[in-house]
């Protein structure tokens, strides 16, 4: 095992896309940020160090962070900001995971353009994938772009009630495509040899959007979704959802050309959408090499588009979630039979009295909620060190096991009553003893703004037991229950007015934030925290804090 050094400048980057000027908030004056390769096994140190204007603090999305808790990065709850001037050295071990996984910002909206791949090979390399070796590993980051700055966009979002503006653009590796005017010239391309088989990482880094994804003449075999690998599953239509990774591996056996790659994104309204569509698309370009035809001179060609699913085409993305199915290899965890935990949580938006301060509050106020709960980020100290230390006064340890109400879709989806949306806002975090296997019922109420909520755990894995529409209902469910194969996610798309059942076993000491990944909805608390000890406070298993550690 080694031990992987970076060096992460952030700072102002000046950018033009979509025919105007912006300065970008961005890590070594790259955007997309840069890669980090490594192998399972290896010590990953990186030294951030914040030359830019804003708070910062940087997350590691599906890393496990096993007794490196002080490195998970989610502002507020781990540590607090990186301040302007100031710097903090990450530093975790990789253990026993592989795959595509990224990292990106953690405080205000920072991620839409602070963000990169984190490639993590087994520790054996390629040769030991269960899928033969590929030709060529590309990773493949779909993004969104404003045109406006984030800073403002964050604002925007939080007086609007959690619902930000429309993107401007959709982007592959950055680039935005030639369907975007002014962008024609610095289209993504991929050139593939003939006859070759091309592993695609692809990390959907959107802040609010769902994607499909698509290459016109060209399939894809699915072998891994975040970072745990699946049984091999034929499709031409990927769905990512915010946060989550998809690898898949694409012969290039189209007749020699040019095809589009394409995304676009799904919208999950059960209605008609809530946000306004823009019929955009981001498009790349896969290439075929001609041993004879230098590319440049195949501009003129025909480029071939693929048939992209309608925005609100929920059937083509519960079709592609619900088909996949784990791949557990000899070693792995199995799925834990014992359940010593089980919870129930409703989560959507809600709305809450506007208190008496509030001038721009008409009556209600918009928020996200677990449990009729909306999740206040502390700003004095993090939820870690208040756990670690004992500290009283930053969090209580009584976030509800069920919603304060019988959740009945069916009869009140038409008919939102008072009462079930109604929120209050709380720190509220679940106590879960050490190693205890956690089950948890997640409902998607959709009762306000229908949508699929993407929701990200950190510090685990969790097995996806089953999934459907409509109320959970305990009897039918089990009888749906994978416990032999099923997937293994750190985030998962819960379908629009429908519900999931996932698994986890809590063996991993610290304070883990379980939220929305869609970006407008963890400023507005749709999240909830875990706080995983094995004794008294302090935790004998976490080591103390690191001597850079940002505090508030
Ligand atoms: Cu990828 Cu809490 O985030």
């Amino acid at each position: 095992a080694a031990v992987v050094e970076h060096t992460f400048n952030v700072g102002n980057l000046k950018v033009r896309k979509l025919c105007r000027n912006s300065i970008i908030t961005a890590v070594n004056g790259q955007y997309p940020g840069p890669t980090i390769s490594a192998y399972e096994g290896d010590t990953l140190v990186v030294h951030v160090v914040n030359h830019s204007p804003y708070n910062i603090s940087i997350h590691w999305h599906g890393i496990f962070q096993l007794l490196s808790a002080w490195a998970d990065g989610p502002s507020y709850v781990t540590q607090c900001p990186i301040l302007p001037g100031n710097k903090y050295t990450y530093k975790f071990n990789i253990i026993a995971q592989e795959g595509t996984l990224w990292w990106h910002a953690h405080f205000s909206s920072l991620r839409t353009t602070v963000y990169g791949a984190l490639i993590i090979q087994p520790r054996a390399g390629p040769n030991a994938y269960p899928f033969p070796k590929p030709y060529k590993e590309v990773p493949i980051l779909l993004g969104e772009w404003w045109k406006s700055n984030m800073a403002d966009i964050e604002k925007v979002t939080i007086n609007a009630g959690g619902i930000p503006p429309p993107s401007d653009a959709y982007t592959i590796n950055g680039r935005m495509g030639d369907l975007y005017r002014c962008s024609s010239k610095h289209t993504y391309k991929l050139e593939v040899e003939p006859g070759q088989t091309y592993m695609l990482r692809i990390i959907n880094a959107a802040m609010n959007n769902q994607l499909f994804f698509k290459i016109a003449g060209h399939s894809f075999t699915v072998v891994a979704v975040d970072a745990s690998y699946t049984m091999p599953y034929k499709t031409d239509v990927l769905v990512l959802a915010p946060g989550q990774t998809v690898d898949v591996l694409m012969v290039a056996d189209a007749p020699p050309g040019q095809y589009y790659m394409a995304a676009r994104a799904y919208i999950s309204a059960v209605g008609p959408p809530n946000t306004p569509f823009d019929n955009t698309t981001t498009t790349g370009i896969l290439q075929y090499k001609c041993n004879n035809v230098p590319p440049s001179t195949n501009t003129g060609s025909l480029i071939i588009m693929p048939f992209m699913p309608a925005f609100n085409d929920t059937p083509t993305a519960y079709k592609f979630y619900s088909s996949l199915t784990g791949l557990i290899k000899p070693g792995m965890a199995s799925v834990p039979l014992d359940v010593d935990e089980k919870m129930f949580m409703t989560f959507g938006l809600g709305v809450m009295p506007c208190l008496p301060d509030q001038t721009k509050c008409n009556r209600f106020q918009l928020l996200g909620n677990m449990n009729n709960i909306s999740f206040h980020f502390p700003t004095k100290m993090s939820l870690l060190e208040a756990h670690f230390n004992g500290v009283q006064g930053i969090y209580t340890s009584d976030f509800p096991d069920e919603p304060p109400l019988v959740f009945d879709y069916t009869n009140n989806a038409l008919n939102i009553s008072l009462p079930l949306i109604l929120t209050t806002t709380g720190t509220k975090l679940k106590r879960l003893k050490y190693n205890s296997v956690v089950e948890i019922v997640l409902q998607n109420t959709a009762l306000i703004g229908a949508e699929s909520h993407p929701l990200h755990l950190h510090g685990f894995n969790f097995f996806v037991l089953a999934q459907g529409f409509g109320n959970y209902n305990q009897d039918s469910a089990q009888k749906m229950f994978n416990l032999v194969h099923p997937l293994v996610r750190n985030t998962i798309a819960v379908p629009v007015g429908g519900w999931a059942v996932i698994r986890f076993r809590a063996d991993n000491p610290g304070v883990w934030l379980m939220h929305c990944h869609l970006d407008s909805h963890l400023p507005i608390g749709l999240g909830m925290a875990f706080e995983v000890g094995n004794g008294p406070t302090p935790y004998s298993t976490l080591p103390p804090p690191p001597p850079d550690f940002p505090t508030c």
